[in-house]
């Protein structure tokens, strides 16, 4: 059976992004495959180093992780900090990782470029610490959103590079992953990239978000003053909302609109109604869910310490099996 690895960043609550990006593909594959699903604590620290506020980022992710419908009695779900042998398969994984290409990934620049008086060495090599989490298990498939592709593809330059230099096939390669052909994109509602818990507070709805909120947020998103001619293309805000509508609406809905702009008779604010109360209606489960699980804390420690022990097994067989390759002998 393959095995299947990936995770999401403790930096706050989870949006319509890392669901449709990611969570909605872990909960399919978790039947199929042998997953991993963990929460990259240490990958958070490279951009929030807040003690206060670590254990309740972590918190979040889980809880979400639970309540999006991951079982832990199926998928194996861990806290990345709990299996010391992800930092250790990172160190060596790091001796073969060179600066050009690390700083040449697309992620370092734009961190770089958002935040350059915090260009620290964790955020350089953010690329070889992933792909440390997806080879510990020899993972193949890495269920992603669209913006972790380059991120898959140094996965896999590190990975071959250990087997060349060692001469041997230890390493799969492991490819990002989404039942559709493509990988999947989520826009925002500023009009302009992706959905991102650093692009905005109101660009992004959460999963965890009240319908008043999420009503709120879609009213205010960015649109244009309309078409001025029948069939026009759409500009990027408006392809923005009609490609949000595309994951949370039926088909019919969105031909309907679709109709509606290209005959110039669409109302903006129609459109933006019933996106908001698709929305709603998409995200109900989940957010109910939430509420009763954050509260158990005796589930969530046991959750959290079964996941652990079952990926440290996994991940330790895996550095015994490293440190003999590398040449580690123990006297
Ligand atoms: P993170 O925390 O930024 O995002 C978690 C997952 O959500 C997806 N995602 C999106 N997908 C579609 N549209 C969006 N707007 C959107 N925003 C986020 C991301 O693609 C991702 O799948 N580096 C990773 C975490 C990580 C990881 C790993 C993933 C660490 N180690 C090993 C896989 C395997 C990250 O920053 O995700």
């Amino acid at each position: 059976m393959e095995t299947v690895v990936s995770g999401i960043r403790s930096t706050g609550k989870l949006h319509l992004g890392n669901y449709y990006g990611a969570i909605q593909n872990f909960v399919k594959m978790q039947h199929q495959f042998n997953c991993y699903f963990f929460i990259a604590d240490l990958h958070s620290l490279t951009t929030h180093p807040t003690p206060a506020d670590l254990h309740g980022h972590v918190k979040h992710v889980l809880v979400e992780y639970l309540a999006a419908g991951i079982d832990p009695e199926k998928a194996t779900i861990y806290v990345q900090s709990d299996v010391p042998e992800i930092a250790e398969l990172y160190l060596y994984m790091n001796m073969n990782a060179y600066m050009g290409e690390l700083e040449r990934s697309t992620s370092f620049k734009d961190k770089v470029r958002a935040n350059p008086d915090n260009v620290n060495a964790g955020l350089l090599t953010y690329p070889v610490l992933m792909a440390a989490d997806i080879l510990i298990h020899k993972a193949t498939k890495v269920p992603v959103g669209k913006d972790q592709e380059q991120h898959l593809e140094m996965a896999r330059t590190f990975g071959n590079r250990f087997n060349r230099l060692y001469n041997n096939e230890y390493f799969p390669e492991p490819y990002a992953f989404n039942f559709s052909e493509n990988l999947i994109k989520i826009p925002g509602l500023d009009g302009k990239g992706k959905m991102g818990k650093s692009e905005g507070e109101s660009n992004a709805v959460y999963l965890s978000d009240s319908p008043e909120v999420i009503r709120k947020k879609v009213m205010r998103a960015v649109t244009d003053a309309g078409p001025t001619a029948e069939n026009q293309e759409k500009p990027s805000e408006i392809q923005n909302l009609f490609d949000l509508m595309k994951v949370v609406s039926t088909p019919d809905t969105v031909e309907h609109f679709d109709n509606l702009y290209n005959k110039c008779q669409i109302r903006y604010g129609d459109l933006k109604k019933q996106l908001a109360e698709d929305m709603i209606v998409a995200t109900a489960p989940i957010r109910e869910r939430i509420d009763a699980i954050a509260n158990d804390a005796p589930y969530l420690r046991q959750v959290a310490r079964y996941g652990a022990a079952k990926a440290r097994e996994s991940a330790q067989k895996t550095i015994r099996e490293v440190r003999e390759i590398i040449g580690f002998k123990v006297f």
